[in-house]
């Protein structure tokens, strides 16, 4: 049964309404002015209210946009004596869902009743339905997210699997050159894609000779020529696929400096992205803070002030700043 207020201060029109109403099996609640209305309304929801327009007091138009934002799913009918121009444009403004001019005829009421409380049972549901698909969409974005995330950490160990003694790299890169972006002012979504970068920014890695890779001392010019291959092939290996951002050509570039003297192609400042700018000097930093077979590890202090020390020359004076503003605690955390 559905519930229905009358709100009117004529006690001879709450009468007739409540004698119509009731006959067609609704429930009558009834207020004489606005306030009587909101109280009864925190109390007694109502399916659809009868708001008479010239209230004492706060005007029925006031209390039909007032209900229209507090009690979303009851349907307002205005009703008046005064059928102007003033009057309707101020029922449509508040978004009521019927008007009745007094005196009423029944049947016409009956209608109008009955057509407002359909209204309002097909927008209840059309609600829920978008949030539904809202919540659905938002689910399989997430299921999706987390695939792709797996494919990139997959794609991770398998180069790590080849490159034991940098096992851990690209992960802890990926993070560092998030939070790094971050502090740049990148966008969420900007910030989403090199994470994802720096999973597998050494993806290329996996052309090189694990022999090479895995050498317990320095490497000959000829090695690491090999060894600076990997960028490119790993870029290669991506192309073709279509990513929401650049990642092939973040990865192509990570090892560019902005000098020129980075490869594969020696691009300068303005030719390289800020992405491949960031990755570049996450990488630095991660590998000089580490250990490795050939040296001890720097530590973070150093490794930092090294990056300071050439900043503007290999890497870019905001990327340098953003990586100084991140906390220290959160960039130690990453390293260890
Ligand atoms: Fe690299």
């Amino acid at each position: 049964m559905s519930n229905l207020l009358v709100v009117d201060d004529d006690s001879l029109v709450r009468k007739n309404l409540g004698r119509i109403l009731t006959g067609q099996g609704y429930y009558c609640s009834f207020a004489s002015n606005s306030s009587e209305a909101r109280k009864h309304l925190e109390t007694q929801p109502a399916d659809l209210a009868f708001c008479d327009v010239e209230l004492p007091g706060e005007s029925g138009i006031h209390l039909a946009r007032y209900i229209k934002h507090h009690h979303k799913d009851t349907a307002i009918i205005m009703l008046t004596s005064r059928d102007d121009a003033t009057t309707v444009d101020g029922a449509i403004d508040a978004a009521a869902d019927g008007y009745m001019l007094k005196p009423f005829n029944t049947n016409e009421m009956i209608i109008s009743t009955r057509n407002a409380l359909q209204k309002r049972k097909l927008e209840i549901l059309n609600r829920k339905y978008r949030q539904h698909l809202e919540e659905m969409l938002v689910e399989r974005t997430t299921k999706l997210k987390n695939a792709v995330n797996n494919i990139f950490l997959v794609l991770s160990r398998m180069v790590e699997a080849k490159d034991p003694y940098t096992a851990g790299h690209q992960l802890r890169v990926s993070e560092l050159a998030a939070a790094i972006f971050k502090e740049y002012g990148a966008t969420k979504d900007h910030v989403e894609g090199i994470r994802l970068a720096g999973m597998i920014h050494d993806l290329g890695k996996i052309s090189v000779p694990a022999d090479i890779l895995s050498k317990p001392s320095r490497l000959t010019k000829l090695e690491y020529d090999l060894v600076r291959t990997h960028s490119r092939s790993g870029s290669e290996i991506l192309k073709g696929f279509q990513f929401p951002w650049p990642i092939a050509d973040m990865i192509l570039q990570h090892h560019e400096r902005l000098d020129g003297t980075g490869y594969p192609q020696g691009l300068t400042d303005g030719d390289i992205l800020p992405e491949a700018k960031v990755l570049g000097v996450a990488d630095v930093l991660e590998a000089m803070a580490s250990y490795r077979p050939y040296r001890p590890a720097l530590g973070l202090d150093k490794a930092l002030s090294e990056i300071e020390s050439h900043r503007g020359k290999y890497y870019d004076p905001d990327v340098v700043d953003a990586l100084l503003r991140v906390d220290r605690q959160e960039v130690a955390a990453i390293l260890q």
